[in-house]
């Protein structure tokens, strides 16, 4: 979603606003504005499209001050034109904003019953003309930002420059999640913490509803009630090298091939001689009768391959939802349940409001989270981070496998807590884990093979992905990552439900790509695979040697990968499937980090 800066300092606002906008981009890339207030005065300059756009305006025409407000746009009310563009002014006031105002048409016509017109469609507008007419009214300017917060309904994160004041930014919290960054006589307000990363380590996160009136030196929080808030000032460690490229081309490519460092550092956090340990207060599945998991994208496609590991490994019902369809279906939550949300950003509209609809229902909410200080996280009774490093790239890679690792090891925990394997089981299995890392490797090693395949793919209309059982989940997630950054449309169906009619899509300009380890479902697989391509159909067959040595005959082309305990075979075959979409994408040209129409951390729903 949109991404929020701003600044107050002793140097020119300026280029650190557009330096924080440059490591926010990837939360939304429509469009980019700032706002200065210099000697008094409130000026702006925004540009259509990628955030170079706005720099190359700047170098034409610069912005002076050392207090300002930047906006990186991932549209929502209005299409991506330049009047659509934040900072949004209205006379004295400018504005920032990430959400959606839900009560703007009201709003809206109360300020045109008034005589007070809009000129652009956004709801952010309207937050201005909203406080400039509490000015023209005759209140000071944060009284007149705090008149206006209390008018607002919906989730938002919004920041305020005013003209005549250089020494001040009023910040909003309420559904969208803003980090002030503290400096010496220099204040920063960020979307998240990695926008401030290389400025200061010092951050303080403002909780649901609350006020900051920032000043150089001062910072005054407000909460919901209006009461003063004494909120941490917390030191954070981002190393500002995670946001950047790292010598690859693309922040995918650099994620993609962290994946083994960033597992291992996720299995260290839970595994240690004596077996698995779970932070504070800890899980015991042997009280635990069903689990609730819930999410969105390749978030809820890792909690669709860990329904097979929980169902499978501890006998544990699942259910499985996409959040926005979970929290609107009213579902029975019964006791016994637990319900557990997974998602990177820890920020995700639909999945935050599905564990609030959990919270008085399910007897514990456990998360599985990447980002330890979102909302998602604070709001569980047990966030179990994933470690994997702040991911840039729009397309989550490294996010799933590490969510898949926290996975793995939950459910072999269940299953020994419920007594379905012993020791010496689950020792095997931790053993299998910690040498995955290992078998990714040589997965990634495939890279010049995938390639080649990928120039191919790259010519296709459609592709299919196929898989059974665990496999079946990570051909879900094989063809959201080809569909959203090559754009070419991609299905995952279930091996054996082809048959029952997607099989009729089959042809020979159809690649099916066919997602099979040498698992209990391998012969199965293979036999789907074979009707495929009596009809002609195209295959892909990604398997290991034994399985390729039984059935790649007649196939179009093969990617072997290392033999893995089947149990851990999604996690390694992500890694195919990530590469495949990745140099698709690169063989068509696409912006692979940036894709059209889509945005990181969806915090509208
Ligand atoms: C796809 C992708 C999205 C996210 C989804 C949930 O590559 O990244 O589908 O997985 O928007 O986001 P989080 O995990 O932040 O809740």
């Amino acid at each position: 979603m949109c991404g929020i800066v701003g600044f107050l300092g002793q140097h020119e606002a300026a280029p650190m606003l557009v330096d924080a906008l440059r490591r926010l981009e990837y939360r939304g890339y429509d469009s980019a504005g700032i706002a200065t207030v210099n000697a008094g005065v409130l000026n702006r300059r925004r540009a259509v499209g990628k955030l170079v756009n706005l720099q190359d305006l700047l170098v034409h025409d610069p912005l002076a001050g050392k207090a300002g407000i930047g906006h990186t746009r991932w549209a929502t009310h209005g299409a991506p034109t330049l009047t659509n563009t934040h900072p949004h002014q209205a006379g004295r006031v400018a504005v920032v904003h990430n959400g959606i105002i839900e009560n703007f048409r009201d709003l809206r016509s109360e300020l045109g019953a008034l005589g007070i017109d809009h000129h652009t469609e956004t709801d952010t507008e309207t937050v201005a003309l909203l406080a400039e007419h509490y000015l023209d009214g005759g209140l000071a300017p944060v009284e007149a930002a705090m008149r206006t917060i209390g008018r607002l309904e919906g989730a938002y994160a919004l920041c305020f420059l005013f003209e005549g004041e250089d020494d001040l930014l009023i910040a909003a919290r309420k559904g969208s999640p803003l980090a002030i960054g503290h400096g010496t006589g220099e204040m920063f307000v960020g979307s998240d913490a990695i926008a401030l990363a290389p400025m200061t380590d010092r951050i303080t996160y403002l909780e649901e509803g609350d006020i900051a009136i920032i000043a150089r030196d001062t910072l005054e929080i407000r909460d919901a009630t209006g009461e003063l808030a004494n909120r941490e000032v917390k030191h954070i460690q981002i190393d500002a090298a995670q946001v950047d490229k790292g010598g690859h081309k693309h922040f995918m490519a650099k994620e993609i091939a962290e994946q083994p460092t960033v597992l291992t550092s996720a299995l260290n956090y839970y595994l240690d001689e004596t077996g698995i340990t779970l932070p504070d207060p800890g899980l015991d599945f042997a009280r635990i009768e069903r689990l609730t998991m819930v999410a969105c994208g390749t978030a809820y496609f890792a909690c669709l391959t860990a329904k097979y590991w929980f169902e499978q490994l501890a006998g544990i019902p699942v259910e499985v939802d996409v959040a926005s369809e979970f929290r609107y279906r009213e579902p029975p939550i019964a006791p016994g349940t637990v319900a557990l949300f997974v998602s990177q950003s820890g920020e995700t509209a639909d999945t935050l409001a599905a564990l609030r609809y959990c919270r008085d229902k399910a007897d514990r909410i456990v998360s599985v989270v990447n980002v330890a200080e979102s909302s998602i996280a604070r709001e569980s009774d047990l966030p179990l981070p994933i470690l994997a490093g702040a991911e840039i790239g729009v397309a989550s890679t490294k996010a799933f496998t590490c969510q898949l690792g926290v996975l793995i090891t939950l459910a072999l925990k269940a299953a020994r807590d419920k007594g379905r394997i012993d020791d010496t089981e689950l020792a095997t299995h931790l053993t299998a884990l910690r040498g995955l890392p290992g078998l990714m490797n040589i997965a990634l090693d495939q890279a010049d093979r995938t390639r080649a395949l990928a120039r191919k793919l790259a010519e296709a209309r459609d592709i299919l992905f196929l898989g059974r059982g665990p496999m079946y989940a990570l051909a879900h997630e094989g063809a959201l990552k080809l569909k959203e950054i090559s754009y070419i449309h991609a299905e995952a169906y279930a091996s054996g439900e082809l048959k029952h009619g997607p099989i009729a899509l089959v042809d020979k300009t159809v690649p099916v790509i066919v997602m099979a380890p040498t698992d209990a479902l391998f012969d199965k697989t293979v036999s789907n695979m074979q009707e495929v391509m009596a009809r002609g159909g195209k295959v892909l067959l990604i398997t290991d040697r034994k399985g390729a040595d039984q059935a790649a005959e007649g196939v179009w082309n093969t990617l072997i990968l290392p033999e893995v305990d089947p149990l851990l075979a999604p996690i390694l075959y992500a890694i195919p499937a990530q590469q495949l979409a990745y140099f698709t994408a690169v063989a068509k040209g696409t912006d692979v980090d940036q894709p059209r129409n889509l945005a990181k951390s969806v915090t509208v729903e």
